[in-house]
């Protein structure tokens, strides 16, 4: 197989997608319906474009549809095999503060299913991140090949559907990724300094290897630089880390090389994320995460979807609405400045009837060490 190059194009390239056949035939696709996808079956022919036509979708059209994105800061990537271009996707890095735009990804009908859609966008994910987006936006053609190849790259139907693309393209499915978390991103490199492996650690770690079995699946959710979720990798069969900030899997993922850890391995992804499958985890650890999440019903009754019938839920969580008045006034002050993230003032009783809501079982629920002022909950999936 000829090898294929990733590179960035000029702009006066991009007369060069008519290289590009685009041509499919479609059997399915997807309609959004109050945030749900729907599929449908259709039947269409995706024909290769035309060089003329009578409305966007001729090269004509679209070289002097892009030729602007790309002179006002989009960069256009091809991939190369010899001399002939057989994809190609264009990033604009502005489509609204903080968030990026991936405008267009083709690839050549006969150079599908080979990894080169993945390997352009990851590079254009590389490239938004550099230039501080936060999300990468696509409306994406209905089709299935489309929409199930966003999904399986960790893309999301859009929480917040930017307008004008939506009524370019109605048809279309608007979807986003988060790329990074700035927050979180910013204190990546030095995270590992503020855990302290003392004796309360080592009981935490003993808490949690009395309750997985050597052929567990574990998922570790909000795993920062996967610290906890390494040490805990040798008591199961494998473990997923998962953290929405980049910067902290990349730390993550490279911890896991230097300790020579097997079993581990670390995803930037939230729980929703549709690449995580239901009932595919025997315990999910979410260790001083849940009081960050926008919605903890909502991820708790998530969690308790990717756990197999019987499976565990164990949280450690700092349940700031029972802490006392001068504490929860020094972390809101610490929110205003920007030195602590968006919390929610949970009390345990509250975080109790969730978990509960969302289908557990409460087992366990006390705080072990007081220092920490960590409320630790064991939870079975009823
Ligand atoms: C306080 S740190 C805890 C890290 C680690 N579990 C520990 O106990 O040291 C919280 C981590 O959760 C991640 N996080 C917060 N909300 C998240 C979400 N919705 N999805 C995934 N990760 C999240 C943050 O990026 C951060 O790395």
């Amino acid at each position: 197989m000829e090898a294929v190059e990733l590179r960035a194009l000029a702009p006066r390239d991009l007369e060069r997608i008519r290289e590009v056949d685009r041509s499919e035939h479609v059997r399915l696709q997807y309609v959004c319906r109050d945030g749900a996808l729907r599929e449908e079956v259709v039947d269409w022919d995706v024909p290769r474009w035309p060089e003329h036509g009578p409305d966007d979708f001729s090269v004509r059209g679209l070289v002097e549809r892009w030729t602007p994105l790309l002179s006002e800061g989009g960069t256009l990537l091809g991939a190369i095999a010899g001399d002939t271009i057989i994809g190609f996707a264009i990033l604009r890095p502005d489509l609204s503060p903080g968030v990026a735009e991936l405008v267009a990804l083709y690839i050549d009908q006969g150079a599908r299913r080979r990894g080169i859609a993945g390997a352009l966008t990851d590079e254009v994910e590389r490239l938004a991140r550099l230039d501080g987006a936060e999300l990468l936006y696509v409306s994406a053609t209905p089709s299935e090949s489309a929409v199930g190849f966003y999904l399986s790259r960790g893309f999301r139907i859009a929480r917040r559907v930017h307008a004008e693309l939506a009524a370019q393209e109605p048809e279309d499915i608007q979807m986003e990724k988060t790329l990074s978390n700035h927050f979180w991103d910013k204190r990546a490199d030095r995270y590992d300094a503020k855990l302290h492996k003392g004796p309360n650690y080592a009981a935490r770690l003993e808490r949690a290897a009395a309750v997985f079995r050597k052929t567990d699946s574990i998922l570790d959710v909000g795993c920062a630089t996967g610290e906890i979720t390494l040490d805990l990798a040798p008591h199961a069969e494998e473990i997923l880390g998962i953290d929405h900030s980049s910067n902290m899997v990349t730390v993550a993922n490279a911890r896991a090389r230097e300790r020579n850890v097997g079993n581990a391995r670390f995803e930037q992804m939230e729980p929703d994320d549709p690449r995580l499958a239901e009932g595919a985890f025997n315990v999910v650890t979410a260790y001083s995460v849940i009081h960050l999440l926008d919605d903890v019903p909502a991820t708790l009754a998530r969690l308790r979807d990717l756990l197999v019938p019987g499976g565990h839920l164990i949280t450690e969580t700092p349940c700031l609405g029972d802490w006392n008045f001068f504490w929860r006034a020094l972390v809101r002050l610490a929110m205003l400045v920007g030195a602590a993230p968006p919390v929610v003032c949970l009390r345990v009783a509250e975080l109790e009837s969730m978990i509960e809501n969302a289908g557990f079982e409460v087992l366990e629920s006390k705080v072990h060490n007081p220092k920490s002022k960590q409320h630790c909950i064991l939870a079975r999936n009823r």
